[in-house]
């Protein structure tokens, strides 16, 4: 979601003058695009806005003049105007919901130091310019679409409904119009996100209500789409739609990131996700049903307040029961305002530290497993890119592998089928496996810039 809102921020910045600059040293204009999900994250803003205050002195004992400086994202959202008292060099602090006013607010930091974090009531994305062809072929052939922002689950630990706010939903015209804009300009992939991305309830063309399952549908009709994915879902959010869409819709990618954080139902209750083990391996058991070819990932946190040995263990059993391709973990950091955060039997650190790598040793192996599987076999892969050395190319396979192959001939943007021949610690290494693809033929990127 950062990495689409910090590409937002540059469309909305384009039309004042702002180009990209790829070094923080040579930059007018310097936003820091911020998450407050864990301490760390938040942490690492103020470590890094140290780093900018001594950047900024310089240039101007230097330049006679100053970057200006932006904290954007959700630190900015839960901190504010304490940002301004904690860090000095700070000219400008906005929201996730607000940036869209960045000229303006820009404009006012001139002369005085801002803070907007305020949740306007008109439509963010009906203020944000739309980027031109060239940019988005730049960003590359598989690209983010939001469809949904916020959260109402209200998860113990997570400070999700808060920075972000309550749930909302694009209207499904506006995302299909964005992503017939995306696919013309040569996009093949789409992700479609949002913070609970599977509780999409967003009007449709028709008056009615769309869910994601619907959505899919359409958005895999776009001329030039090939791949869809979507990202972070709520297991209770699977619906019967959705499932569905995984067995009717070739473009939508086999893979599904289903974070369940625990295999306990003590910990799953205390942490408010409001389903049992029991429920995720059913629903699970029915995606596989609907795709039978369908890889797994999920995100864990360990050592939520009142986890004991025997709860890891439980999540130890569910990692083993569920093979995941892939997953995210974390010790989980006490946020601030969060109802879990105020619990007592918080787990002392070593105690995380200690079933953190254990979880992560098992997750890995799994992993591993996952990928030595993929020799031997033929992907579908979409090239995003030229490879390290010359005459490789580079792309991503169904699964999300990063997969190198020799060939010269294709282009970014096609689809190609590639034997794999070997894995890396986070690539796949592979050859092109005839002209055909995995599927029967070589698909050709089409889109107006794509070729
Ligand atoms: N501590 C640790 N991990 C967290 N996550 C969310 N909040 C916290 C927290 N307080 C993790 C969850 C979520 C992912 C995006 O971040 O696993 O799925
Ligand atoms: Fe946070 Fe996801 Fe729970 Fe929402 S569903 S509160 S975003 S962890």
């Amino acid at each position: 979601m950062n990495a689409y809102d910090a590409e937002r921020m540059a469309d909305v910045l384009a039309p004042e003058g702002f180009i990209e600059t790829n070094s923080a040293e040579d930059a007018d204009l310097i936003v820091l695009n911020t998450c407050h999900i864990r301490e760390k994250a938040a942490e690492k803003v103020y470590s890094e806005l140290g780093r900018l205050r001594v950047m900024k002195d310089e240039r101007t004992a230097a330049e006679g003049r100053a970057p200006t400086i932006v904290v954007a994202g959700c630190v900015a959202q839960a901190e504010g105007g304490e940002i301004l008292r904690r860090a000095p060099a700070v000219d400008l602090v906005v929201g996730p919901q607000s940036y869209h006013n960045l000229p303006a607010l820009l404009a006012k930091a001139k002369r005085e130091r801002v803070v907007d974090t305020e949740f306007p009531v008109e439509d963010k994305f009906d203020h944000l310019p739309a980027p031109s062809p060239q940019k988005i072929r730049a960003r590359g052939v598989s690209a983010f679409l939001t469809i949904q922002e916020g959260c109402d689950k209200f998860c113990t630990f997570c400070v999700v409904p808060y920075t972000r706010g309550a749930e909302i939903s694009r209207p499904a015209a506006k995302i299909l119009a964005e992503a017939e804009r995306l696919a013309a300009a040569g996009v093949r992939e789409f992700t479609v996100i949002g913070q609970n991305v599977n509780a999409y309830h967003g009007e449709g063309p028709d008056g009615r209500t769309w869910s994601l399952g619907r959505l899919l549908h359409r958005l895999a009709d776009v001329p030039g789409i090939a791949r869809l994915r979507y990202t972070t879902s709520h297991p209770r959010d699977m619906d019967d739609d959705l499932i569905a869409a995984h067995r009717d819709l070739q473009a939508l990618m086999p893979y599904l990131h289903l974070p369940v954080q625990s295999g306990s139902d003590r910990i799953l209750a205390g942490m408010n996700r409001r389903h049992t083990r029991d429920d995720y391996r059913r629903i699970i058991d029915r995606t596989r049903a609907a795709r039978p070819d369908i890889a797994l990932s999920s995100d864990f946190i360990i050592g939520f307040p009142g986890e004991t040995d025997a709860d890891f263990e439980d999540t130890l059993r569910l990692v083993r029961e569920t093979g995941f391709a892939s997953a995210f973990s974390f010790k989980y950091s006490p946020r601030p305002g969060t109802p879990a955060a105020e619990m007592a039997e918080q787990v002392p650190e070593d105690v995380k530290s200690a079933r953190l790598a254990a979880l992560q040793d098992a997750l890995e192996e799994d992993r591993q497993k996952f990928n030595r599987a993929a020799v031997g076999r033929t992907f579908d892969v979409l090239v995003e890119r030229k490879g390290r050395h010359a005459g490789q190319m580079a792309g991503k396979s169904p699964y999300l592998q990063a997969v190198q192959f020799d060939d010269g001939e294709v282009a970014i943007g096609d689809i190609v089928a590639v034997e794999i021949t070997e894995t890396g610690p986070n690539s796949l290494f592979g050859r092109r496996a005839g002209q055909a693809g995995a599927s029967g033929t070589t698909v050709r990127a089409v889109g107006a810039n794509a070729a």
